[in-house]
């Protein structure tokens, strides 16, 4: 399927904008059709552009907590308030927030290096660098000549930590750990600690600056500008005040971005397409109340959405009764990813034999019907419990959502599907800086909107399909997921790595 017919199956459902409707008294009850008619390109755009603004006013990240993602939660509050259809509810926590700025030239050379969390700052300039002998996990790998130097380590069977710590220990006033493998290294100590300034680099330029070493003296800039704070934040969840409050649906995405860039299609195009259809929905009438869910701190693990559950009541180990009143999930984390494939979260486990609680197959089955109605393609999505959808799963509650890629190559079959480039990445920006207003495949981010808002208009009337759980049910489907999840499911699938920083490694 050719990315323009795509398109235009999208647009033949495009409409005019939201002010150009009546809204007049006596709500007609939702349906798919009228609430995808309020969806439009232009609106979405329009979100987007307010999202990159806020980045390029505040630093040039939504990073949890900081000025940008504070002015996000701000306007997501503020106009879902102005409806006066739903209930807003800003829900504060507090987590530890840890980003830094780094840079590094050896020999001159600038290298892509990666900060490891929890790392300190600390700045030095045409400091000899020292490559430690073994792989640094003891301090007798540490020669005398480190002191007030920048320590070459390679990573490989202790923790970072620990490498960190010993060279700090040696007087080093800098560590650099390269990759024993390809790929990238993203990295963390785990903690805070007595370290010096760690940064890690790819495998390539480990072995550029052990070739370097072995030819003479090596000079090297390093700079670590870390910011680490206990940082306030907000979850935004508005509820229609219309509907039955103990059968709820609820939808969302993380309102968050890394440190490294603005976030725009992770996740703004999540945050505005659930967004957009919270606006579409309050011309309509609906019978189940629906909750829309903007979670903070997805990015550092996901802190937000878990958050949440354990502060309803009744999360598993409470009375159950608040989180027996949801009775289905919906998650919506990159839906414009520029070389997108059109994902659906695999509910039914058929594709990886990893299933969401019962009722989830109903729901990618729904979205299924959505793009074959339109004689459109669609691939299943790993639940690989690197999205907010995790802590529904591990609280038994049916779940299902679209993902149209991060960093995973598309495949030959993908590009005879999807259109696009074989071999390159879904989002070749992800979690980077340039994951900009220019980051978005508008036709997808049109369509996966009007899918969202069919399961919307779908779900508010009717659950047809997706049980509602008992605790005994509930409880027995959340262990098993619970269980499942410590498989390593990533390696071997594609679409298996959204976002959430739990792909950091420490050892
Ligand atoms: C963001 O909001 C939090 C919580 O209200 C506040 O403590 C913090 O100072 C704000 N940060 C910035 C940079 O404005
Ligand atoms: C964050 O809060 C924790 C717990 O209160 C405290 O131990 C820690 O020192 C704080 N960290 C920073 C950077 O303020
Ligand atoms: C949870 O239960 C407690 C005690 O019954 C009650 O005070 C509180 O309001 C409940 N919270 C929610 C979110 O329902
Ligand atoms: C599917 O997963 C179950 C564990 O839930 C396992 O017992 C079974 O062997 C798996 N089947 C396949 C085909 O991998
Ligand atoms: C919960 O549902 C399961 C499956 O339908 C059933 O076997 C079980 O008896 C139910 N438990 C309770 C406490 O109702
Ligand atoms: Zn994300």
């Amino acid at each position: 399927m050719k990315t323009a017919s795509i398109l235009a199956a999208a647009a033949a459902l495009s409409a005019p904008a939201l002010g150009q409707y009546n809204t007049g008294h006596g709500k007609k009850l939702v349906t798919s059709k009228a609430l995808q008619k309020l969806i439009n390109l232009d609106d979405l755009l329009a979100g987007s552009q307010k999202l990159q603004d806020f980045a390029d006013a505040n630093g040039g990240n939504r990073a949890f907590g900081g000025a940008g993602h504070n002015a996000t939660v701000d306007w997501l509050y503020k106009e879902l308030k102005k409806t006066g259809y739903y209930n807003v509810e800003k829900q504060p926590f507090v987590e530890l927030f840890s980003a830094a700025t780094v840079g590094f030239t050896a020999a001159g050379e600038s290298y892509a290096a990666a900060y490891m969390t929890y790392g300190p700052s600390g700045s030095v300039e045409q400091t000899p660098l020292v490559k430690v002998a073994n792989i640094g996990c003891t301090a007798e790998d540490y020669p005398a000549e480190v002191k007030d130097k920048v320590a070459l380590i390679s990573r490989g069977e202790c923790p970072f930590a620990q490498k960190a710590t010993l060279a700090k220990a040696a007087g080093a006033v800098g560590a650099v750990i390269y990759n024993n493998i390809p790929g990238a290294l993203a990295g963390t100590l785990g903690a805070v600690g007595n370290y010096a300034p760690t940064v890690g680099v790819v495998q390539e330029t480990g072995n550029a600056l052990i070739a370097a070493l072995e030819a003479g003296e090596v000079l090297v800039d390093l700079s670590v500008d870390t910011i680490e704070q206990n940082r306030t934040t907000y979850n935004v969840i508005a509820e229609t005040k219309g509907g039955d409050h103990n059968n709820v649906l609820v939808l969302g995405g993380h309102s968050d971005s890394v440190f490294q860039g603005p976030g725009i299609n992770d996740d703004g195009s999540g945050t505005i397409g659930v967004f957009a259809v919270a606006k579409a929905l309050t011309k309509f009438n609906v019978k189940n109340a629906v909750r829309f869910a903007f979670w903070s701190a997805e990015e550092f693990g996901k802190l937000g959405s878990f958050h949440y559950l354990k502060t309803l009541n009744g999360s598993i180990s409470g009375s159950a009764a608040e989180v027996s009143k949801i009775r289905a999930y919906l998650n919506f984390d990159m839906i414009a990813s520029p070389n997108y494939v059109l994902g659906i979260y695999d509910g039914d486990g058929n594709a990886f034999n990893f299933s969401g609680p019962a009722g989830s197959e109903t729901i990618e089955r729904d979205f299924e019907e959505f793009y074959e109605n339109k004689g459109l393609p669609h691939v299943p999505s790993l639940f690989s419990m690197r999205s907010d959808y995790a802590a529904f799963l591990e609280n038994g509650i049916p779940s299902g959502g679209l993902f149209t890629g991060a960093e995973e190559l598309k495949t030959e079959e993908e590009a005879q599907l999807f259109g696009g480039e074989a071999g390159v990445a879904l989002d070749a920006n992800y979690h980077q800086k340039g994951d900009d207003i220019n980051n978005l495949a508008h036709d997808a981010y049109l369509l996966n909107t009007q899918s969202i808002a069919n399961s919307v208009a779908k779900y508010a009337v009717d659950f047809k399909g997706i049980p509602r759980p008992n605790a005994t049910l509930r409880k027995r489907s959340a262990d098993s997921v619970r269980y499942l999840a410590r498989f390593d499911h990533g390696s071997s699938h594609n679409h298996a790595a959204p976002c959430g920083n739990t792909q950091r490694v420490s050892v």
